[in-house]
């Protein structure tokens, strides 16, 4: 009461504020909300029904035997609605009306065997390996620790994955996941970045899912994958024209014609992706000023009236960088400073991807 008298917010501003706080306090829910309805299944169950599901023929499919938790399914359903993740149809049996669960694209891209599924990343980034350095970040801005990650686990994240067979395992399949989306959309609509290329190094290029992509769509073009020893080390190429390379990006790369560099740069600081653009520049240095280097990021997007969820995901994708790694995620003044100190002569960018551009960089 005393506020409301004396302070300078009036009642409405304040009961706002608090909805507000509660908002951003909760939202972890709508995120832990998905993965349990991931795990239990229930994209695929919907999907496998192949008509409008009501609440009971729900339950019933799932694992749940505790009569007593079935309101609680519906609870959890509610919620992925209000979402997006699933909607709701109107069905008529025996004379009687209910209501049906239906699928939407959002939930289609989680299915386990959508060839673009999502799943991987929701299930890597929401893993309980990725939460303890969020825990960690007070902590962490007040000590020397390069990292979140560092300050929760005394190493870097691509030392812990190196070690633990899970977050490696997670983290490729996550990462290659998100890569079949990304190839199907570069490959569908800008193919044209691959024109006059006879040699493509897919650098940190992981289980190499868009190498593969790009291999089988361009015959005449050598692929190579080029990650961490670990990461390639049991993979071989059943095509003649792609082959995994381990390597240190840092120390040097195989020559080509062009350098692809999907979710690379958002790994590193300026200074180490200066480092990374030299050696970058040194593999395509044989193909003159007609080399050049691939890079799909992000570009953080200038606030215009209906991309605010757009901008509030990257900035989320940004903290996520800090926390694990080094990186970050840049606007355009902060990628076109990059490529000033790294000495590249020009550059254009397509904010074609969702969330993410395509940039093409030249020596
Ligand atoms: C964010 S992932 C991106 C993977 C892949 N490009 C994609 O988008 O699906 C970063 C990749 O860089 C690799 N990496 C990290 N440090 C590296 C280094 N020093 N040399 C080569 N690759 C490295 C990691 O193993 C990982 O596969």
């Amino acid at each position: 009461m005393e506020v409301l008298q004396n302070g300078d917010l009036q009642a409405t501003e304040l009961l706002q504020a608090q909805a507000h706080i509660w908002n951003q306090m909760f939202n972890f829910i709508n995120s832990m909300s998905l993965k349990c309805a991931v795990q239990l299944g229930i994209p695929d169950i919907i999907n496998n029904h192949g008509k409008p599901m009501t609440l009971s023929q729900l339950i019933a499919a799932l694992p749940i035997h505790d009569k007593s938790k079935n309101n609680c399914v519906y609870r959890l359903m509610r919620s992925l609605i209000h979402s997006g993740f699933f909607s709701q149809q109107k069905i008529y049996e025996n004379d009687t009306e209910e209501e049906g669960f239906v699928m939407t694209n959002s939930s289609k891209l989680l299915l386990k065997d959508h060839p673009l599924s999502v799943t991987p990343l929701l299930l890597c980034v929401l893993d309980p390996i990725l939460w303890k350095p969020r825990h960690c970040m007070s902590d962490w801005f007040k000590s020397d620790d390069h990292t979140p990650f560092d300050t929760a686990y005394g190493m870097n994240f691509w030392d812990y994955a190196g070690h633990d067979p899970k977050l490696n395992r997670i983290f490729n399949d996550a990462m290659a996941s998100d890569a079949g989306l990304t190839a199907s959309v570069v490959i569908k609509k800008f193919k044209g970045v691959f024109k006059g290329l006879d040699s493509l190094v897919d650098v940190g290029g992981g289980t190499g899912t868009i190498a593969k992509a790009v291999a089988k769509e361009f015959p005449h073009l050598d692929c190579t994958v080029f990650d961490l020893p670990h990461v390639v080390a049991d993979l071989q190429s059943s095509t003649d024209n792609l082959k995994y390379v381990g390597g240190d990006m840092f120390q040097a790369i195989p020559p080509a014609d062009a350098i692809l560099l999907k979710s690379i740069l958002h790994d590193w600081s300026d200074e180490e992706c200066v480092r990374i653009l030299n050696k970058c520049k040194e593999a395509v240095a044989s193909k003159g000023n007609e080399g050049k280097v691939i890079i799909i990021d992000m570009v953080i997007m200038e606030n215009t009236n209906d991309n605010n969820k757009s901008i509030e995901t990257q900035l989320c994708f940004d903290l996520q960088m800090m926390e694990l790694t080094t990186g970050r995620e840049r606007n355009k003044k902060e990628w076109a400073n990059l490529f000033s100190i790294a000495r590249f002569s020009d550059y254009k960018i397509t904010p074609m991807l969702g969330l993410r551009s395509l940039i093409e960089l030249y020596p």
